[in-house]
C-alpha cells in the first residue's frame, strides 16, 4: 500500500464498499485475473495509450506501457491500460489535425468515465501529444506524459537523413533516372529504420520537448531515442512517480500554470520548434484555464536565440541532440540567462531548477554556446494589421532577411486545388517580387487546417534560381518546412476574414520587424468586396466534420472547440474585461 492520499480516491466510487454496483465493477475486472487486493484502496492508474499500427511512430507504445505497469505495481498502484484515438500524421487524411480535438474529447470522456485516480499519457506522433494533454487538462487529475521518443537517425548510403528532408529529392531523382528503383526502396527503409517519431525538430519532437519544458514529463523525456534502453527506464520511473503524484494530489493544473507556459514558449525559440506548437500550446493552456495569447508568443520569444542545431534548419538530428545533453542542457542555458521561471512545478514535485541546474552540454556543435547561436532570433513573430486583425505567425529564423520588409503584388489562389492547377502555368503573371496568397485552407475552409502554407514556388521562378518568396495563408505548415511563410491568418478566409477579400494585383505590405501585415486597398473597395463575399466551403464528408466546422475556433485561440468548458469560461472572462 502507498501513503495515505491527500484526498479521497475517485476510484473508490466504483470499487469501494459492498454495494451491488461495486460488486459488478470488481467482478467484471476479475475476469482478467485481477487479484483481490487490486481493489483494496490502492490508486488506480490509467495508462492512456495511443498505440496503433496505423500510427507507426507509436507502434512500440504497448511494450513501453508494460514498463509503466512495472513501475506502477512497484509503487503500490493498480495499472489499467486503455486505448485512445491515435491521430496518425503519416497515415490519416485529410490531416491528423482534424482529429486532434476528437481525440482530446475521447481522452477527456474516457478519464471522466473510468475509475482512475491518475493517468500516464503515452504519446509520440505529432497530434497525439496535444490531444492527450488537452483531454487530461480538462479533467485536472494527476497526469504524467511518457513520449515514445524519436526514431534513430535516418541513414541512406553514407548520408544521414532526417524524416522527410530528402524525400522530394529522391522522388525527383527517380523520375529523372538518376536513382534506380532498388536504391529508392532502400532509401525508403533507411529513412525510417526504428520505432519512434520523426527525428528532426518537427512537430513531434517540438511537442515532446514542450511537455518536458512544461514540467509534465520526467527528465530527458524529449530526446531519448525510442529504442534506447533508457527510454524503458524512463517509462518505469514514470509508473512509479504517478502513484506518488496521486498521493500528493499533484494534479495537472498545478503544473500547467502561466509560468510553465512562458517557459515553454522560450524553450520553443531556443530549440527552433515548429509553428504548429503555437496552436497546440494555446489549446492546452486554455484547457488548463490559462489565457495564453499570440501576444505572449511574440513577446516572450523575442531575443531568445536558437541554440539547437537540428534539421530542418540545422544539421543534426534528435539522436545527436540526446547525446549532446538533450533538453535539460538547453533549459539550463535559458535559466542562466534569466529566461526561465526556475520555480515552476514539475511532475517531480520540486521546482524546475532542481532538476536542470547541473545539466551538462556534451557536444557544443549540436547544442551551441549562447553567443554562437544557429540564429539570433528564434522566436515566433506575430504579425497583424488589416489583413490579419486577429494575427498571423511567421518563423523569422526560417525566413529570408531580404524579405523582412517588402511590398509586393498579390497572386491569389482561392483554394489548394486552384494553386495546384495554376502554379506551374508558364503564363501565370508572377515574378520574384510577388506575394503568393492562398485562401480557404484555414480551420473551417479546409477542415483541419492543412499543412499547405509553405506553397512551392512557381517552376519558372525556381528554374530562374529564385529560392524564396513571401507566402501568406490561413493554413499551417509542416514542422519540417521553412521559407518566408506567413501562416494561421485569423480570421480565416472561409469565415469572411480580410484574407478572402484579396485579389490578384492588390498590393500587400509586410514589415516583420514592425509586426505589420497590411492590404493596401481602399477601404471603400474592401467594403464592396465584403458585401459580395460568399464563403467557399467544401462539402462535408461526415457528422464529425460538420461538428468540427460548426465549432472550431480560429487559430489565435488554438483551434479548439468553442464548447469545451474551459474555453467557454475564458471567453466569458475576456468579454467582461
Ligand atoms: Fe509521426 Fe512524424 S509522422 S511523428
Amino acid at each position: 500500500m502507498t501513503d495515505q492520499p491527500k484526498r479521497p480516491l475517485r476510484s473508490r466510487q466504483w470499487y469501494g464498499g459492498n454495494s451491488k454496483s461495486a460488486f459488478m465493477h470488481r467482478s467484471w475486472m476479475k475476469n482478467q485475473g485481477m487479484p483481490e487486493d487490486a481493489f483494496d484502496g490502492r490508486p488506480v492508474i490509467g495508462i492512456c495509450n495511443t498505440w496503433s499500427e496505423m500510427t507507426p511512430c507509436n507502434a512500440h507504445l504497448r511494450d513501453l506501457a508494460e514498463r509503466v505497469k512495472f513501475g506502477v505495481y512497484e509503487a503500490g498502484g493498480f495499472p489499467v491500460e486503455f486505448p485512445v484515438m491515435s491521430a496518425s500524421e503519416s497515415q490519416t487524411r485529410p490531416t491528423a489535425m482534424l482529429h486532434r480535438n476528437l481525440a482530446a474529447m475521447e481522452v477527456e470522456e474516457s478519464i471522466r468515465a473510468y475509475p482512475v485516480d491518475g493517468v500516464v499519457l503515452m504519446v509520440g506522433c505529432d497530434k497525439t501529444t496535444p490531444s492527450l494533454v488537452m483531454g487530461a487538462a480538462s479533467c485536472d487529475i494527476p497526469a504524467i506524459v511518457v513520449s515514445g521518443g524519436p526514431m534513430l537517425n535516418g541513414v541512406v548510403g553514407d548520408e544521414r537523413v532526417g524524416s522527410g528532408t530528402a524525400v522530394f529529392r529522391w522522388t525527383e531523382e527517380l523520375k529523372a533516372g538518376r536513382m534506380t528503383e532498388t536504391e529508392f526502396l532502400s532509401a525508403e527503409a533507411g529513412h525510417a529504420r526504428s520505432p519512434g517519431s520523426c527525428m528532426t525538430m518537427g512537430t513531434a519532437s517540438t511537442m515532446a520537448s514542450l511537455v518536458e519544458a512544461l514540467g509534465l514529463a520526467l527528465y530527458q523525456n524529449a530526446a531519448i531515442p525510442a529504442v534506447d534502453a533508457r527510454r524503458r527506464r524512463l517509462a518505469q520511473a514514470a509508473g512509479r512517480r504517478i502513484v506518488s503524484m496521486v498521493a500528493e494530489d499533484l494534479r495537472i493544473r498545478k503544473i500547467l500554470t502561466r509560468p510553465a507556459f512562458e517557459n515553454a514558449i522560450r524553450v520553443n525559440a531556443a530549440i527552433g520548434g515548429s509553428t504548429n506548437a503555437v496552436l497546440h500550446l494555446i489549446a492546452i493552456a486554455r484547457r488548463a484555464g490559462v489565457d495564453l495569447s499570440l501576444d505572449d508568443w511574440d513577446r516572450l520569444g523575442r531575443g531568445v536565440p536558437t541554440i539547437v542545431d537540428l534539421m530542418p534548419s540545422g544539421r543534426f538530428l534528435m539522436e545527436d541532440f540526446y547525446y549532446a545533453g538533450g533538453l535539460p542542457a538547453v533549459m539550463r542555458l535559458l535559466g542562466e540567462h534569466e529566461l526561465l521561471d526556475k520555480t515552476a512545478v514539475t511532475v517531480e514535485g520540486a521546482g524546475l531548477w532542481d532538476r536542470i541546474a547541473e545539466a551538462p552540454v556534451w557536444n557544443s556543435e549540436v547544442i551551441r554556446a549562447w553567443d554562437n547561436p544557429l540564429t539570433a532570433e528564434g522566436g515566433i513573430a506575430v504579425l497583424s494589421g488589416n489583413l490579419a486583425p486577429r494575427g498571423a505567425v511567421l518563423k523569422p529564423s526560417a525566413a529570408s532577411p531580404s524579405l523582412f520588409r517588402h511590398r509586393g503584388r498579390a497572386v491569389v489562389f482561392s483554394s489548394i486545388e486552384d494553386y495546384n492547377a495554376r502554379i506551374n502555368d508558364p503564363e501565370l503573371d508572377v515574378d520574384e517580387t510577388s506575394i503568393l496568397v492562398l485562401q480557404n485552407c484555414g480551420p473551417k475552409g479546409y477542415p483541419g487546417m492543412a499543412e499547405v502554407g509553405n506553397m512551392g514556388l512557381p517552376r519558372k521562378l525556381l528554374e530562374a534560381g529564385i529560392r524564396d518568396m513571401i507566402r501568406i495563408s490561413d493554413a499551417r505548415m509542416s514542422g519540417t518546412a521553412y521559407g518566408t511563410v506567413i501562416l494561421h491568418v485569423a480570421p480565416e478566409a472561409a469565415e469572411g476574414g480580410p484574407l478572402a477579400l484579396v485579389r490578384s494585383g492588390d498590393l500587400i505590405e509586410v514589415d516583420i520587424p514592425a509586426r505589420r501585415l497590411h492590404l493596401d486597398v481602399d477601404e471603400g473597395v474592401l467594403a464592396r468586396r465584403r458585401e459580395e463575399f460568399q464563403p467557399a466551403l467544401p462539402p462535408i464528408a461526415s457528422g464529425y466534420q460538420q461538428l468540427y466546422r460548426d465549432h472550431v475556433q480560429q487559430a489565435d485561440l488554438g483551434c479548439d472547440f468553442d464548447f469545451t468548458a474551459a474555453s467557454r469560461e475564458l471567453t466569458t472572462q475576456r468579454a467582461s474585461h
